[in-house]
């Protein structure tokens, strides 16, 4: 295809702004997807993302749409929308010349919405801004194309109005992409370049790889090489989503499309690196290729210890199509053998304890999320803790915890209680502008911990759900961070210890220990829960002993009910897990990791 008529271009919006529906509406008006065919949400295919309405993983299709008689060749390429996938959606925009700026006009800009855009700045692209469900009585396309023109330095009057839901306004945005998104340039005579912008594991055909060719061509049966690695592969196949994957001739300047090796594990073909021909390599990569560094850990352990090989079958399994996930096998005391995780953010832990419970059926439990922190010991070793039971004994020089540059994006009248929540989280305020006399936009810098645990949810609810979110990761900072330990008559419970602030220990400490006295049956002599930071106990709560004999009840009484009760006793016995000379039930501690 001539470069001059292709047209590639993203779509950046909030969750829930409408992309998939817009998208959905631009394959029907194009012809690609017949009525018949069109299932809701055609591009999201992971029934995970269906069921909670996001998208994680990026996916290109080609359309064809002529105007004044020049049939052109449209590529869309759909981003993933969340703050944890920053280094996807970075890579995504990279593969485009324009993209659509999709606000909902009932709602407004939000947090996510402007990160991405400022990234789509940086990459130079052309910006469409589109005001989307103008069909809701809601809806107040005025005051969005203010708030919009203000940002982007135009006039209101060039936002495009659209509808998604009845297609209103879907034509005249095919013909501005044509007009107004540059056309692809490179070089047709360098050497082959292409930058991968996904790659997902597909049971049939193993890894299918999306590309966009920057300079000269990719063809099949030719062999590949990856840039980064060097690895070199056959390319089996090459083509176009269309909205099928439909095999071509080959992917020449501009393009984008897919290609199949037989590799079988995403990690051989990595978002952002630079595929080139093995017969003529070029010299440099495309860009700067990132591996995806896990910022968020956290242990994952099988209810059922019986289920830890089913475990490690089921993450190596995920790992097919989650470059970024890393784990390694961890034993606890308390909850048996397990892995140790690490994660791009919450929202991807969240998502692979989903996927383990609803792909492969399996019942598990994760200790609370930990960052990863830097100790510096007083003998000048530097030791990097993902998991807080491994925090060093002696003398500690100083701790360095990550911190993140958020934005948040609130109506003004929560503004004090948005500076309220980040300062109790310990953030420092960079900024604030207001985007309209309704609008903020507030800059801070925070902890990454503190971020982890429950921030988004206060935010939502000191806002009645108006404020949003975005961070990225910002370097690191020292901080006054101890580690409190959970013991029981005077063992310590590993899954139980956690970095905190200094500030913060002794709420953790006395938090913990009342959860644990709730969940933890009697014993037959008296047991000390405490918190403590190192030899220091800070917090207390005793259980105590059992009074009478379990057995004297049944004293006298019918010697089959006493059986019964002997044997129950043996079958709990089998998930007891003994901390020094305590015999707890594990459901006590997945009941006080779970509660909260
Ligand atoms: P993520 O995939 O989570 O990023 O969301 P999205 O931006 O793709 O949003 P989606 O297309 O799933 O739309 C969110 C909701 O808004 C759905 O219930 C849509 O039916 C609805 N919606 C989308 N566009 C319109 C529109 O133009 N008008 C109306 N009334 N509803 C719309």
């Amino acid at each position: 295809t001539d470069p001059a008529v292709i047209r590639n271009f993203c779509i950046i919006a909030h969750i829930d702004h409408g992309k998939s529906t817009l998208a959905d509406r631009m394959l029907q008006r194009t012809g690609i997807v017949s009525e018949r065919q069109m299932r809701a949400q055609y591009l999201d295919r992971l029934d995970i993302e269906r069921e909670r309405g996001i998208t994680i993983k990026s996916q290109a299709v080609r359309m064809p749409w002529t105007v004044d008689g020049r049939a052109y060749a449209l590529n869309m390429i759909d981003t993933p929308g969340h703050v944890d996938f920053s280094y996807e959606v970075s890579r995504s925009l990279a593969a485009c010349e324009g993209a659509l700026l999709l606000v909902d006009s009932s709602q407004g800009i939000e947090a996510q919405t402007l990160a991405n855009l400022y990234m789509a700045m940086e990459n130079d692209l052309a910006i469409i801004p589109v005001l989307n469900k103008i069909d809701l009585p809601a809806a107040q396309p005025e005051r969005c194309a203010d708030e919009l023109a203000g940002l982007l330095g135009i006039d209101p009057s060039e936002c495009l109005l659209t509808s998604a839901k009845t297609g209103e306004g879907v034509e005249e945005l095919l013909d501005r992409i044509v007009a107004e998104v540059p056309a692809p340039a490179g070089d047709p005579n360098a050497p082959a370049r292409a930058m991968i912008f996904d790659s997902v594991y597909d049971t049939y055909r193993g890894v299918v790889t999306y590309v966009r060719v920057v300079d000269g061509k990719l063809e099949p049966r030719r062999d590949i090489e990856m840039m980064s690695t060097k690895a070199r592969h056959e390319l089996q196949e090459i083509g176009v989503i269309s909205p099928e994957p439909t095999p071509s001739q080959g992917l020449g300047v501009g393009e984008v499309g897919y290609l199949i090796t037989g590799v079988k594990d995403v990690r051989a073909s990595r978002v952002g690196d630079t595929v080139t021909r093995a017969d003529a390599p070029a010299e440099e990569e495309v860009a700067g290729y990132e591996d995806p560094q896990p910022m968020v850990f956290s242990g994952i352990y099988p209810i059922d210890g019986a289920d830890f090989p089913d475990l490690r079958e089921a993450l190596d399994k995920l790992r097919l199509n989650d470059a970024a996930i890393t784990y390694e096998p961890e034993t606890s005391v308390a909850l048996g053998f397990g892995f140790r995780c690490g994660f791009l953010g919450l929202l991807h832990l969240e998502i692979t304890k989903e996927r383990l419970d609803r792909e492969f059926g399996l019942s598990i439990i994760a200790t609370a999320p930990s960052v990863v922190y830097e100790v510096r010991r007083e003998d000048g070793e530097i030791v990097s803790v993902t998991n807080p039971s491994e925090f060093p004994d002696g003398k500690i020089a100083e701790i360095r915890e990550p911190v993140v540059a958020a934005t948040v994006l609130t109506p003004s009248d929560y503004v004090g209680a948005v500076m309220e929540l980040c300062q109790s989280r310990r953030g420092r305020m960079n900024g604030m502008d207001y985007l309209s006399p309704e609008r903020v936009e507030m800059r801070y810098t925070l902890p990454l911990a503190e971020i982890v645990f429950d921030f988004f949810d206060h935010l939502k609810s000191r806002t009645r759900g108006y404020a949003s979110l975005d961070y990225h990761e910002s370097g690191d900072q020292a901080a006054d961070l101890v580690k409190v330990d959970i013991l029981l008559n005077g063992d310590q419970i590993d899954a139980f210890s956690a970095i905190v602030h200094k500030d913060a220990a002794y709420a953790y400490g006395v938090r913990m220990c009342k959860r644990l006295k709730e969940l933890i049956p009697r014993q037959q002599f008296e047991i000390p829960v405490q918190a403590a930071i190192g030899s220091r106990v800070i917090a207390r709560q005793t259980i105590k002993a059992l009074r009478k004999d379990m057995l004297a009840k049944c004293y006298g009484g019918d010697i089959t009910r006493k059986r019964k009760l002997l044997e129950k006793q043996k079958e709990g016995k089998k998930r007891m897990k003994a901390i020094g000379s305590v015999e707890v039930p594990q459901e006590a501690f997945v009941a006080a990791l779970t509660s909260d």
